[in-house]
């Protein structure tokens, strides 16, 4: 049987090569010269790295948009850079953005700080609450921003009435779906315009490059590029070529990181010392239908609460052996963090309670190791 479409786990490895010819290599080379001789008379063929456009960064760009199902994509700098130039394209000062309250701490601040005080304004809906997008529409609405799943809670939106209600006015509906991988969720197929992600995590896999990815239209990539380039926010070629080599694995490590993961949530929700688990594939999850729509597998990311709140986490963090207190996510290694320490330092604690984020809320990133030996290691930190 020919296939004309190739799967996720395919293009993660094959996605965009061309065709091989003997003594080609099979690992790409990296080609780390940011110069490229240039031809006179002429600005076609330029090449520079801030543009995007050498061969480490145009190959593994080409891969990520067959993964996410987009025309385009584009890497940049980090997954803060991503966003940042992603907003940029799509907005100016007098434009109003709708942004989901449950988001990233980093992006809580580049829209509520720094697009605000450059004269985009900023609505922060509650997106679990019916009918909120369309009460905060205004005439110079122009976006709308969510992430899916949520870091840190694991709350997963519904896309449908969002992406519903930003097709019918006319947004461009921009996801950060960072948390889930394509593997898990590629919001191009719930109706969303652009997807985002921190390459950092998941892309990426094994906590050694740091870069973030911007993922639509051919001529939409193209604005995000322009912007890239004068906010200098393009990666380094090494970072692309590490990038490309974590994509290889992406199907089987999120794979396994999901499974993973629910072994470790079930075995938490039965435990005394554990007062909630978060965790999307658990029938107890608010969301558990909404994921079950949604999503393709229930994800690596999970949350515990401990019962004895605040200090208690401190100390299960401090007994932990092979699952290491570290920010970041994503990789093959098992992290833990709390998010009062890390992602949402910069929250009041009030605000992220608002948030489903009370002290001592526990985030576990379950990476790839076994699941047994990590289990136990969770056992032994809470004796
Ligand atoms: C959901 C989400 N989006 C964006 C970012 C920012 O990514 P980076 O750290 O690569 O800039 C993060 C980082 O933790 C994240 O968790």
């Amino acid at each position: 049987m020919s296939r004309k479409k190739h799967s996720l786990a395919t293009n993660a490895i094959h996605g965009g090569s061309g065709a091989r010819h003997p003594g080609d290599p099979i690992a790409p080379p990296l080609v780390q010269s940011v110069n490229f001789i240039q031809e006179v008379g002429t600005e076609d063929g330029l090449l520079y790295t801030r543009y995007g456009n050498t061969p480490n960064l145009v190959q593994v760009q080409k891969r990520l948009a067959l993964i996410e199902g987009a025309e385009a994509s584009l890497v940049l700098a980090s997954g803060m850079g991503a966003t940042a130039c992603a907003m940029l394209a799509l907005l100016r000062p007098g434009d109003h953005l709708l942004a989901s309250s449950h988001i990233y701490g980093g992006t809580y601040r580049l829209l509520t700080e720094e697009f605000t005080r450059n004269g985009i304004e900023v609505t922060l809906v509650d997106p679990f609450e019916p009918r909120a997008w369309r009460k905060h529409l205004r005439k110079e609405t122009r976006a709308v921003f969510v992430e899916s799943p949520v870091n840190p809670t694991c709350r997963v939106l519904d896309m449908r009435p969002i992406s519903y209600l930003t097709k019918e006015v006319g947004l461009a509906l921009v996801v950060d779906s960072t948390f889930a991988s394509p593997v898990n969720f590629r919001p191009l197929e719930h109706g969303a315009d652009v997807v985002i992600h921190s390459g950092t995590k998941y892309l990426n896999g094994h906590h050694d490059a740091m870069c973030g990815v911007v993922c639509g239209t051919e001529p939409y990539i193209a604005e995000v590029l322009a912007k890239m380039m004068v906010w200098g926010q393009a990666p380094d070629p090494f970072a692309a070529w590490l990038l490309d080599r974590g994509l290889k694995t992406l199907d089987v490590r999120v794979k396994r990181q999901n499974e993973n993961a629910m072994r470790i949530a079930l075995w938490c929700a039965d435990r005394k010392e554990i007062k909630k688990v978060h965790y999307p594939g658990l029938r107890t999850h608010p969301d558990h239908d909404v994921a079950k729509a949604m999503l393709d597998g229930w994800g690596g990311m999970l949350a515990i609460e401990l019962t004895g709140g605040g200090k208690a986490a401190d100390r299960f963090l401090r007994r932990l052996k092979i699952i290491q207190h570290a920010t970041s996510l994503g990789g093959v290694d098992s992290l833990v963090s709390e998010p009062r320490y890390s992602s949402h330092a910069r929250m009041s604690s009030e605000e992220r309670s608002r948030i489903g984020i009370p002290d001592g809320f526990t985030r576990i990133s379950v990476g790839i190791e076994d699941a047994d030996d990590l289990i136990a290691d969770i056992e032994q930190a809470l004796k």
